[in-house]
């Protein structure tokens, strides 16, 4: 059975938690494939906020296999606390919990040197969330890392005081002043891989294969957005991993020629946390709008993301990257009230008009070129029908389906489960 994948279509925080979790009752295997703890999945039910990082969305839901693919880095200690607070609410993930045994391990120094490379880099800084993400992965590829499946050997703490001892000389090396005390934070990790050892490892790649042969379906669960992608992203702004449809073939060893569905996410408009050029970002009262009622705060960091308008170049680009075949668009009432909307359809590049990403889009080198459309002043959140929306906003949706040439298959209009509008 083909894998169906979903992924952000914009710089993350696009609402990818909750979309998965209202899909997740059609799917038997949740599967993340990538990233790690830098990402923040927030799921609003039953009145209750949840926020997980590393573990899939489908966690709340009874009969469903939750999987942590090989292409994931996992903070032992960050997990443990994301298991604890599943603990405090009686989930009980001891079935349904998989983690691959080639999934990476971020170790604390990792995370040392995330915030020694960042202090370094001074204005230049990425804006990381210092959760050690790009270390790991800079390990991973300089094949040093050392993975789930290690920690079930009996030497693995020699490899482990190694790595810990050579990150701390190029700790050293960065000359900068970051405090820590190592000997705590290793107590705090060792009991966490021992957490983590109660959990249930496997060979993930067999097991997804023996799942699709089994006609299991399987939805895999994408972190971060398509433009934080390491290759296709607004590099270097941005994460360590790939975001985009091809992340999932390697991050769970899906073959391509099994992948089903795409569903892309985007908001209805754009935001951005951390360092890198945005050209439709807003420094006027329309940006503050956004960010106050959107809540637009960062799920793990609690950094205020940056606003703007909504940029058809990048989404267009995104879409063609991944492949998407639906789109569902988030946080439609955050734009109620507003008069007049305005899109990114094109850019002004070197004098010229183009509708494509190029390869720099730094405020110097692009102008983004709008369109206005009618805004629409209504309370969105109580709706949950298709036929309520006001017909602004269908012209809105229209417009956008027209320009990606790709259906919007659901607006979502609120943080919960139920403020999900399907539309035909
Ligand atoms: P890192 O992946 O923590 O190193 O962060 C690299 C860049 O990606 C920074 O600009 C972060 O703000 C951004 N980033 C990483 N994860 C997320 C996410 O889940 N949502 C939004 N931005 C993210």
């Amino acid at each position: 059975m083909a894998v169906d994948l979903l992924l952000g279509l914009q710089w993350g925080d696009e609402g990818k938690g909750k979309i998965v979790d209202v899909l997740t009752s059609k799917y038997d295997i949740i599967a993340r494939f990538q990233g790690g703890p830098n990402a923040g999945h927030t799921l609003v039910f039953n009145g209750r906020k949840h926020v997980l990082h590393t573990i899939p969305s489908g966690i709340f839901h009874d009969d469903t296999i939750n999987l942590v693919g090989n292409g994931v880095v996992i903070d032992p200690v960050i997990f443990k606390k994301e298991l604890d607070k599943l603990d405090e609410q009686d989930v009980d993930y001891k079935k349904s919990l998989l983690i691959s045994r080639k999934a990476h391990i971020i170790l604390p120094t990792h995370r040392l040197l995330d915030a020694a490379s960042e202090t370094a880099k001074g204005k230049a800084k990425i804006g990381s969330t210092l959760k050690g993400i790009g270390p790991t992965y800079m390990d991973k590829t300089g094949r040093n890392g050392i993975r789930v499946g290690d920690i079930e050997l009996a030497d693995w703490k020699t490899k482990y005081r190694a790595l810990a001892n050579k990150h701390q000389a190029m700790i050293d090396f960065y000359n900068v002043d970051i405090q820590y005390d190592l000997e705590e934070l290793e107590a705090e990790f060792f009991e966490a891989i021992e957490t983590l050892k109660s959990l249930q490892f496997i060979d993930s790649e067999e097991y997804v294969h023996q799942a699709q042969k089994a006609g299991k379906s399987i939805l895999a669960e994408g972190a971060q957005g398509s433009l934080l992608d390491i290759d296709f992203g607004t590099y270097p702004y941005v994460t360590s991993s790939n975001t985009t449809a091809a992340g999932a073939c390697t991050g769970l060893g899906v073959a391509p020629n099994s992948i089903g569905k795409v569903y892309g996410i985007f908001k209805a408009y754009t935001t951005r946390v951390g360092s890198g050029p945005f050209p439709t970002e807003l420094f006027d009262a329309d940006g503050e709008t956004m960010g106050r009622v959107g809540h637009e705060f960062g799920a793990t960091t609690g950094r205020p993301r940056r606003c703007g308008w909504l940029d058809l170049v990048a989404l267009r680009y995104a879409c063609q990257v991944n492949g998407v075949t639906e789109l569902i668009m988030m946080k439609g009432d955050v734009l109620s009230g507003f008069k007049t909307l305005k899109v990114c359809t094109s850019y002004k590049y070197k004098g010229e008009d183009i509708s494509h990403l190029p390869y720099n889009i730094e405020e110097q080198n692009v102008t983004p070129v709008y369109t206005e459309l009618k805004g629409w002043d209504a309370d969105l959140t109580g709706m949950t029908e298709a036929s309520q929306l006001p017909a602004a906003l269908n012209d809105y949706v229209t417009f956008l389906e027209d320009q990606l040439n790709i259906p919007i298959t659901v607006v979502s209009v609120g943080p919960d489960r139920k403020q999900t509008i399907v539309r035909s």
